[in-house]
């Protein structure tokens, strides 16, 4: 596992609450190279403020929408220690389950509009040199539930992708991370889970950094490997209740 430090990122997704953690988290540990990508730009302008005000980091952005109808090709202005993939979206999904537009904006938003970045990310020549790939999946992948099955299956294919992704890259000295997030405490579980059971993003940075070479999926935090497998044994009756 390598422990060389992170000296430069490259985020997509950036004005998320955990990439906004992370980032800082990062910087605290003297990674001065920051390239952020984001639909919000006055979000990421106030990141970018942030992390050259107070570290002096070296900071680029640049605007994405995941979802527009002629999104411009995946732009990677050199090649950085770190991509971090926090993008995603849990979508209405009471609408999608009878309005097609809102299923397949949901299937695009987190897995399928991902794809050209993950191409322009793991190329032939990038993973022969030491590196990391974190994406941000959801427990949410493992088993469809009646509440929320078309962020699931986003996330279940974006998984299954970047699973693709981490076994192309074994035997290199570029290192995948698949990371199954349970709650966390951000504008995406408002109202929808309950805040005992919501991780703080800083812890989740934390954690995160603590093994900064890490590859291969991991539960975060790591107790929802069990909540996972129990989830995954429920008999339809109850697995229809979640
Ligand atoms: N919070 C949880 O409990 C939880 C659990 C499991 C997995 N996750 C995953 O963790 C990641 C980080 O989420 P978070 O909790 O930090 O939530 P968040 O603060 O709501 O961040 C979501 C990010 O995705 C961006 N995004 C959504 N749709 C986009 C689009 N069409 N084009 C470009 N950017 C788009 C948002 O941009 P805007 O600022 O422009 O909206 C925002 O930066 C996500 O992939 C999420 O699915 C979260």
């Amino acid at each position: 596992m390598s422990r060389t430090p992170i000296r430069s990122a490259l985020v997509l997704g950036s004005t998320s609450t955990v990439a906004i953690a992370i980032c800082q988290a990062l910087a605290r540990q003297g990674c001065r190279r920051f390239h952020l990508i984001a639909r919000n730009a006055i979000a990421n302008q106030a990141l970018a403020a942030d992390l050259r005000d107070r570290y002096g980091a070296e900071v680029s952005l640049a605007q994405v929408d995941l979802l527009a109808t002629n999104p411009l090709p995946p732009q990677l202005p050199e090649p950085f220690d770190l991509y971090l993939i926090t993008a995603g979206s849990l979508g209405d999904a009471e609408r999608a389950r009878h309005q097609a537009d809102e299923a397949l904006a949901i299937t695009h938003s987190n897995y399928t509009s991902l794809i050209p970045w993950l191409t322009a990310i793991v190329t032939p020549e990038r993973i022969q040199k030491p590196g990391s790939l974190w994406v941000f999946s959801s427990v949410a992948s493992d088993r469809g539930r009646p509440s929320n099955y078309h962020y699931g299956a986003a996330k279940a294919g974006l998984t299954r992708f970047c699973e693709g992704l981490l076994l192309r890259c074994h035997g290199t000295p570029f290192a995948v991370r698949i990371l199954k997030a349970g709650f966390m405490a951000t504008p995406m579980t408002v109202g929808k889970a309950p805040p005992l059971l919501c991780a703080k993003p800083e812890t989740i940075a934390r954690d995160l950094l603590r093994r900064p070479g890490r590859r291969g999926i991991e539960y975060i935090p790591w107790w929802w490997a069990p909540l996972m497998l129990v989830i995954r044994l429920l008999p339809p009756a109850l697995a229809s209740k979640l």
